[in-house]
C-alpha cells in the first residue's frame, strides 16, 4: 500500500475532486475551482496501487483525475462509483489500463486528453529513430568514457535514413504525425499497416509528391499493406503507434522480428506490451546492426533482463508527451473533462487535433467535456 497523503486546494469546494499526482501548471486547479471543486492532490510521487486508489476515493468522491501508469480496474471503479463518482479524467490519450466496459456499466465518464501531444510524442519517435539510427546515446558513452581518442573514417557507423522506406504500424494520430515529420524531413518511402484506411495520410503524401515534382525531385511513395509481414520484410524503419489491447499485444514477437532487415530501426512509443521486450534483447544480441529506440518498457519502469546491457537499443524514460507546454496542456484538459461532468456540460463533438483543443486553452473555455472516451457508449450527446 502506497502513501496516500494529500495536500488540498480550495477547501471550501462542494466537490471533492481527487488528483492522483500533482500536475504541472496552474490553470488545471483555477479550473477546477471555477468548478466549485475542491482539490486533494496525493502527494506521494510512487505509482499507485489499487489499494491506496480506493483509500484515496474514500467514502466520497465525486471525480479523479488519474494517471496512465495506475489500475483502474473494476474494484477501483466501483469504489468511485459508490464514492457518488461520475469521471476518471485520466491524465493521457491512452486508456488501456481503465476497464472500460466497467466503467461504462457503472455510469463513470472515462476522459482522456487527445490533440494535444500528437505532434509532441511523434517529435519524440523521430528523436529517437536517429538517436537509434546514428548511435547518439552509444556516442554519448563512448565521449564520456574516454573512449573518443580522434576522427577516424570507420568510427561508429550508423545508417542514412534520408530516402529509406518507413514502416508505420498504428496510422492513427500519432502514427500520422509521426510519418509526415519524416517524410517532409527525410523523403522516406511509406507503408503503413493500420486497421483502417489513412486517406489523410494518403493525401499528405500525394501533395508532397506533387511539391517534389514541381522541384524536379523524385517523389515519395505511400502505401497501405495487408500484411504486417510485408511492412516488416520492406521497412527500413518500423515504428510502433498503435494503442495496446489483446489483438495488439506482443505484435510484434521473435518470428516478427525474424522477418525484419538485419539493419533495421525499430521504435516503440506506443506501449511497452505490444513489443515481446524478451524477444527483442535476444534479437538485439544476435543482430548488432539492428537497432531499437524505446520509450515505453513492458513491465514499465521495470526493463527485461539484458535489455540496458545492449549498446543497439536507446532507452527513454517514457518522454513521449514530455514537454512543458504538452504537460501543462494535458493538466487543462484533464480538469476541463472533471469540470464538463461536474456541470454536466456536453460532450465536445471532435477532438482530434491540437485545433480541435485549442479553444480550451483560451481564457473562455467552451462549456463542454473535451474528450469522453465513453460517451457514445453511456448515450451522451456531443454539443451542436
Ligand atoms: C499517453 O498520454 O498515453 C502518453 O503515453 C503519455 O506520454
Amino acid at each position: 500500500m502506497n502513501d496516500t497523503a494529500t495536500f488540498v486546494v480550495n477547501p471550501n469546494g462542494a466537490r471533492r475532486i481527487v488528483v492522483t499526482k500533482d500536475l504541472p501548471g496552474a490553470r488545471w486547479s483555477e479550473l477546477l475551482t471555477q468548478a466549485d471543486c475542491r482539490i486533494e492532490i496525493a502527494r506521494s510521487e510512487e505509482t499507485l496501487d489499487e489499494i491506496a486508489l480506493r483509500a484515496l476515493i474514500g467514502g466520497r468522491c465525486d471525480g479523479v483525475i488519474g494517471q496512465l501508469t495506475e489500475p483502474w480496474s473494476s474494484a477501483a471503479l466501483e469504489t468511485l462509483a459508490r464514492a457518488g463518482g461520475k469521471a476518471l479524467s485520466l491524465y493521457a490519450v491512452g486508456y488501456d489500463n481503465v476497464d472500460i466496459e466497467a466503467a461504462t456499466r457503472l455510469g463513470l465518464q472515462i476522459c482522456n486528453t487527445p490533440g494535444i501531444l500528437t505532434e509532441t510524442t511523434a517529435e519524440m519517435a523521430v528523436a529517437l529513430t536517429f538517436a537509434a539510427a546514428r548511435r547518439v546515446a552509444e556516442g554519448d558513452r563512448a565521449v564520456r568514457a574516454g573512449r573518443f581518442t580522434g576522427w577516424l573514417p570507420g568510427f561508429m557507423l550508423g545508417e542514412l535514413l534520408w530516402r529509406k522506406t518507413l514502416g508505420i504500424v498504428g496510422a492513427g494520430r500519432i502514427g500520422t504525425a509521426y510519418a509526415r515529420m519524416m517524410v517532409e524531413g527525410h523523403k522516406v518511402d511509406l507503408l503503413y499497416y493500420s486497421p483502417r484506411r489513412n486517406e489523410h495520410l494518403e493525401r499528405l503524401a500525394d501533395d508532397y509528391s506533387d511539391y517534389l515534382i514541381a522541384r524536379g525531385e523524385q517523389p515519395i511513395t505511400c502505401r497501405r499493406v495487408t500484411t504486417l509481414d510485408e511492412l516488416l520484410e520492406q521497412s527500413d524503419i518500423v515504428s510502433l503507434h498503435t494503442t495496446l489491447n489483446e489483438t495488439t499485444f506482443h505484435l510484434i514477437g521473435c518470428r516478427q522480428l525474424a522477418r525484419m532487415k538485419r539493419t533495421a530501426v525499430l521504435v516503440n512509443t506506443s506501449r511497452g506490451p505490444v513489443l515481446d521486450e524478451a524477444a527483442l534483447v535476444e534479437h538485439c544480441r544476435r543482430h548488432p546492426g539492428f537497432r531499437a529506440g524505446l520509450d515505453v518498457y513492458e513491465g514499465e519502469p521495470r526493463l527485461s533482463p539484458g535489455l540496458d546491457e545492449l549498446d543497439n537499443v536507446v532507452l527513454a524514460p517514457h518522454l513521449g508527451s514530455a514537454t512543458r507546454w504538452t504537460r501543462e496542456g494535458m493538466a487543462i484538459l484533464a480538469a476541463a473533462n472533471v469540470a464538463a461532468v461536474m456541470h454536466e456540460w456536453p460532450v465536445w463533438p471532435r477532438a482530434t487535433t491540437l485545433d480541435d483543443v485549442l479553444p480550451f486553452f483560451g481564457d473562455s473555455p467552451p462549456e463542454a467535456a473535451p474528450s469522453i472516451v465513453n460517451a457514445a457508449a453511456l448515450g451522451l450527446t456531443p454539443r451542436s
